[in-house]
């Protein structure tokens, strides 16, 4: 029994809970997800699965990714920078939705799936009705050697390492940095990115390990947020663009480890619905880095302000405007607007952390909840 329990704490490195020791790890992996494949000093992207089937990727008629949970998350970011790179229409399904509606798929289509472990059902049967039809299919999987990585027809590693909290995060961020990797690569052959541009995001990404860091140096702030509103019984996450799907992750997070009901919108969608629950006692999370509508996401903030909610808002450092509005901010660093998820995520995990701590969950096993969904 102690020494079960001595051996826990030492695979979990010193942090208190696996979720943590995971976000922490996010600088390391997101390099060891792009080692071997990024020379950004060369121009050159290449990942071993994209290189032998890369005509057969370029020629496709649109992209259809599949995923459940935190990476169909991912899968949304993918969606805006594969179609913003590529131009190559992409399509991001439920797989337990998909695979039970008739969907039309084509040998002219490729499938990307996404799976941490590469053992979940829907994902897996989706996969399957996919090769059915005759399409492609691709897979994004972490853990080597699992069904799913053998199912598909080529696939990249995410190369996370083991991710044993329930909650996942430095999943995310490596699925995030190989469907960029692929998407760039595609831009290139494509010729739908300049130079100049595809030479700046290759920089950029190859410096993101930089920016996860100072961006976990929000931990203190986010802490202190979490002790004002562990006993929130909602919280509203808004983000715009590349950073809505951030905003649902945020909720994800939120819901899964600490069990208060938290919801994620597209900023703008808020006043279809959401800005009714607007009150004093509603925190409202929102993603509001300088690059990318920012001027409209100010607005949103506008709206929630005059309706008494409660603002956390995630800003670049530096930042003046939204500072003015906000009841607490969290400064991150700048980064170009594509790559944005990688940064503005972090704040997210550690806010969900804490309040779970706080609240007395158990962060690592949250309840109801499993690692690997290999049923329906
Ligand atoms: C479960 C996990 C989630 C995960 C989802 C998809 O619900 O609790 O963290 O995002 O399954 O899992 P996968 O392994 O396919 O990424």
């Amino acid at each position: 029994q102690e020494l079960q329990m001595n051996l826990e704490q030492i695979e979990k490195g010193g942090y208190d809970h696996f979720m943590l020791k995971e976000i922490y790890e996010q600088p390391s992996v997101i390099k060891d997800t792009y080692r071997g494949r990024l020379h950004a000093n060369e121009g050159i992207i290449q990942m071993a699965g994209v290189e032998d089937n890369l005509e057969r990727i370029l020629n496709a008629d649109r992209i259809i990714i599949v995923a459940c949970g935190t990476s169909w998350h991912a899968g949304l970011v993918a969606e805006y920078v594969i179609e913003e790179f590529t131009r190559i229409p992409v399509e991001v399904e439920y797989a337990s939705e998909f695979r039970y509606r008739n969907p039309i798929i084509s040998n002219k289509d490729v499938v990307i799936a996404i799976s941490q472990s590469g053992e979940t059902a829907d994902t897996m049967a989706a996969i399957k009705l996919a090769k059915e039809h005759g399409a492609f299919v691709f897979g994004v999987c972490n853990v080597v050697g699992s069904s799913i990585s053998r199912e598909t027809h080529a696939g990249a590693y995410t190369h996370a390492g083991p991710e044993i909290g329930v909650a996942s995060t430095k999943a995310f961020t490596t699925q995030i940095t190989v469907l960029t990797m692929i998407a760039l690569r595609l831009a290139k052959a494509k010729g739908t990115l300049s130079h100049s541009d595809f030479q700046m995001y290759l920089q950029e990404l190859e410096i993101i390990p930089e920016k996860v860091k100072e961006a976990l140096e929000t931990n203190d702030k986010a802490k202190e947020i979490a002790a004002v509103f562990k006993d929130a019984p909602n919280c509203l996450y808004l983000g715009r663009g590349y950073n809505f799907p951030v905003a649902l992750e945020g909720a994800l997070k939120l819901k899964e480890i600490s069990y208060i009901h938290a919801e994620g919108y597209p900023a703008a969608e808020m006043k279809h619905g959401p800005i009714a629950l607007i009150d004093e006692q509603m925190p409202v999370i929102v993603i509001a880095p300088k690059q990318g509508h920012y001027d409209k996401i100010v607005s949103n903030i506008q709206e929630i302000k005059s309706r008494s909610g409660k603002i956390i808002a995630v800003v670049t450092k530096g930042d003046t405007q939204v500072r003015d509005l906000a009841d607490y901010v969290i400064e991150i660093p700048e980064t170009s607007d594509a790559l944005s998820p990688l940064i503005t995520t972090i704040p997210l995990q550690l806010l969900s952390y804490h309040i779970a701590v706080m609240r007395g969950c158990n962060v690592d096993q949250p309840r109801n909840l499993a690692k690997s969904v290999t049923v329906e």
